[in-house]
């Protein structure tokens, strides 16, 4: 299957989720995060975390966990079709940027993408491999690319999204973790 084609599916099967199950999956992907973190990942001082809209699994829990623990968290934000990191704090004030995604308002973009530490992805569809598809503009893997290897990639996703095969291409990156509301899965036993 192309991956348009797979992606359209996904995408629809990621719409179908009722609110109220989303809710419910994305608290429980909270949990497994938080079990996650503390298991494989103690101290993340630098992150970038994408800021849910429409379907995707909701981060605002996440988000505050890393406000509370005085985490720096970035948010990805669109500036000449390049995905920038920017600083947000909790007061800051976000605006609708690309797509209706909102960003932060003001944007102090990170000195070195390489002071962060874990990148948690956004993505239509996921494979056990790490293998992601995104919105289908390569912003996301053309970002990624760019970043030293050790930096920890974190796909959150409904089960329903992790599909058998993602055909991925060379310049897609792959995920080291994917997080259902079921379960972690450690895409580097998978490879
Ligand atoms: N590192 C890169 N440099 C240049 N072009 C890239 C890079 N990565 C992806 N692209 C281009 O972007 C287009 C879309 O890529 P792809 O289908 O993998 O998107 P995607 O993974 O769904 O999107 P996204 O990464 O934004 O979530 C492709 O045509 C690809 O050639
Ligand atoms: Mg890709």
């Amino acid at each position: 299957m192309t991956k348009n084609k797979l992606r359209k599916i996904l995408k629809y099967k990621r719409d179908a989720i009722s609110e109220n199950l989303r809710k419910i999956y994305s608290d429980l992907i909270y949990k497994n995060f938080l079990y996650f973190i503390k298991k494989f990942h103690k101290n993340p001082k630098n992150i970038l975390i994408y800021n849910s809209f429409n379907s995707e699994v909701d981060t605002k829990k996440i988000i505050n966990f890393f406000f509370k623990k005085n985490f720096k968290v970035y948010l990805p934000a669109i500036i000449n079709n390049n995905v920038y990191p920017i600083r947000f704090k909790a007061k800051d004030k976000l605006i609708k940027g690309r797509y209706g995604i909102f960003e932060p308002a003001k944007k102090i973009k990170i000195k070195n993408i390489n002071l962060l530490d874990m990148i948690i992805a956004p993505g239509i569809g996921f494979d056990k491999n790490g293998n992601r598809i995104g919105f289908g503009k390569g912003y996301f893997d053309k970002f990624l690319s760019k970043l030293n290897k050790k930096i920890i990639k974190v796909g959150l996703a409904f089960t329903k999204q992790i599909t058998k095969k993602i055909p991925a291409k060379k310049h897609d990156v792959k995920m080291d973790f994917l997080i259902t509301e079921k379960e972690i899965i450690n895409c580097q036993n998978n490879k």
